[in-house]
């Protein structure tokens, strides 16, 4: 029978620890406050703002929100991330993507200070994990991390297989198997055999954005496959880009959609506040 890796469980146990730690911060007279910024009302996004305030509220920081019009100009975004990296009492700023049509994401991202650079997009952070130097380091790909480490999966000398190139996700996620010591192979939508590449994974990690795409053929039996895709299936229920009921019987361990990847991308959100509160620049995560 296939472990079912908790990642509702493992986000609730990584806020309880960051909330003792805050309370630790407070008795020094420390305290974070994240900036969160959203331009326009997506409602995804909305969503996702939301909860990641509820998340601060939680473990004892604070937040600040600026919700813009849609028709913000790119040159006033700028200003107010500006304001916010001279503002000492802030320390996190995340600017929620996607932006709307007509700017420039990664003029924006490169506008955050890489110190208050929670969400770690920024190309001092990316660059300081493909170097193996401290920084921040994007939310998903930590939480996956944290979700094998706390499933005690070991990665060392196995064959992950990432699927998907993102800056968000799939490029990051690779730099951190390497980090653990897995050989990596990053497979995106031009991959050739992607059903043989697959298949030669011990861990697979799918960042696909196709709902259902994998089924067993893709899977090796005995594997741990990871899940970071989320859709509405017609019956308005959630799924994720692996066909779970098909995959299951043949895994070592899978995250469930929802309840898997999808907590932890938040928790680390607070463990990064958490770290940049403490002025510390996180080493590992
Ligand atoms: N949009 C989708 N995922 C993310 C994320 O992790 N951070 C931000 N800022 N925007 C997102």
């Amino acid at each position: 029978m296939a472990e079912f890796i908790d990642g509702k469980r493992i986000s609730q146990e990584i806020k309880d620890e960051l909330k003792e730690r805050v309370a630790q911060l407070g008795t020094q007279g420390i305290t974070g406050c994240l900036a969160v910024i959203q331009v326009g009302s997506d409602p995804a996004s909305s969503v996702y703002v939301r909860n990641k305030k509820r998340a601060c509220a939680y473990i004892g920081i604070q937040s600040q929100s600026y919700e813009l019009d849609e028709h913000t100009s790119e040159s006033e975004l700028l200003e107010l991330i500006d304001k916010l990296n001279k503002d000492e009492k802030i320390n996190g700023i995340l600017v929620q993507l996607p932006l709307p049509k007509g700017m420039d994401e990664n003029k924006v991202i490169q506008a955050i200070s890489p110190k208050k650079d929670v969400d770690g997009f920024h190309p001092q952070n990316v660059g300081a994990l493909v170097s193996g130097l401290p920084g921040f380091v994007s939310c998903t790909p930590a939480g996956i991390i944290q979700l094998l480490k706390r499933s005690k999966i070991e990665a060392a000398g196995k064959n992950c297989v990432v699927i998907g190139r993102s800056n968000i996700v799939g490029k990051p996620m690779s730099l951190l198997m390497l980090r653990e010591n897995a050989t990596v192979t990053i497979a995106h939508s031009k991959t050739a055999n992607l059903r043989e590449v697959c298949k030669r994974a011990d861990i697979l990690i799918v960042a696909i954005g196709k709902p259902r795409f994998i089924d067993a053929s893709y899977v090796k039996e005995g594997a741990v496959v990871i899940d970071v895709g989320i859709h509405r299936n017609a019956e308005n229920k959630l799924c994720g880009d692996v066909d779970f009921d098909q995959v299951c019987p043949h895994v070592k361990a899978i995250t469930p959609v929802p309840g898997g990847v999808g907590p932890m991308t938040i928790a680390m959100l607070m463990h990064n506040c958490v770290e940049a509160m403490a002025a510390r620049i996180p080493s590992a995560n």
